[in-house]
């Protein structure tokens, strides 16, 4: 199989490509760690080889991936580093861009005193969402991100959701004052982020729910014109 890496290395990007004898179907992070005995110098990120720790986001063909859990095949496979983030080596890209507005809004359950127990409907209204695993695919996909809008974005406002709707956080709908300065407005709906997540976490609906519970509220207007660029 033949791998073509596009790396950014000293301030561009570069494409470096490799011939290797494979078996079966190799994950893109086995290809990876293969390349990496060969040339020690490229640099990709990874830490639990489980669709867990989502650290390994990678551009597989085009379509954006996590290296552990996509299985390849076939004479050829391009391999570049994920869209929308800023490039720092090789594959690895930053993602402060994911952790710094989690931070700054303090997206994180903050725990009621009393120890809460939650029934299965509870449970299950937030449970997709708590399985983000960060991995920052669905910004990659996300138009608005991409054209540089003022919006939160997929991933934070899942990660919101899961806490906002939590009965065991304290804070509750006092959140919502923060999902103003989200823009959730400027989701146009067009369900990439559905499609590309890996945990099936379906950022949309919950972008989507936020927004109904902020014109329920009075908080923001409903839009007149709601279409993304898929027109549905
Ligand atoms: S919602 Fe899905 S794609 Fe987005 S960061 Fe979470 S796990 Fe990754
Ligand atoms: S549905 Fe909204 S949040 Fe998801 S990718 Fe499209 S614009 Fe971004
Ligand atoms: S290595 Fe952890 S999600 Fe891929």
């Amino acid at each position: 199989m033949r791998v073509r890496l596009r790396l950014f290395r000293d301030g561009k990007y570069v494409l470096k490509e490799f011939d290797l004898d494979v078996e079966d179907s190799p994950t893109v992070l086995e290809i990876l760690q293969r390349i990496k005995e060969i040339d020690p110098t490229i640099s990709f990120r990874a830490m639990c080889r489980s669709s867990v720790c989502g650290t390994c986001a990678v551009k597989v063909n085009g379509e954006h991936k996590l290296a552990c859990n996509t299985r390849v095949s076939g004479e050829e496979v391009l391999i570049e580093p994920a869209d929308g983030y800023a490039p720092i080596r090789d594959l690895v890209v930053s993602h402060e861009e994911i952790f710094e507005p989690m931070k700054r809004n303090k997206i994180w359950l903050v725990p009621r005193e009393e120890n809460l127990r939650l029934s299965p409907s509870q449970l299950g209204k937030t449970s997709k969402a708590w399985d983000c695993i960060l991995c920052g695919i669905c910004n990659s996909v996300c138009p608005p991100l991409l054209e540089g809008r003022d919006f939160g974005g997929p991933s934070l406002i899942t990660k919101l959701y899961s806490v906002e709707e939590d009965p065991r956080d304290s804070l509750g709908e006092e959140r919502l004052k923060d999902v103003l300065q989200l823009n959730l407005q400027n989701c146009v709906h067009c369900s990439n982020c559905n499609l590309f997540c890996p945990k099936g976490c379906m950022p949309e609906r919950w972008v989507s729910l936020l927004e109904g519970k902020l014109v329920q509220k009075g908080y923001i207007q409903k839009k007149t014109e709601d279409f993304g660029f898929l027109g549905f």
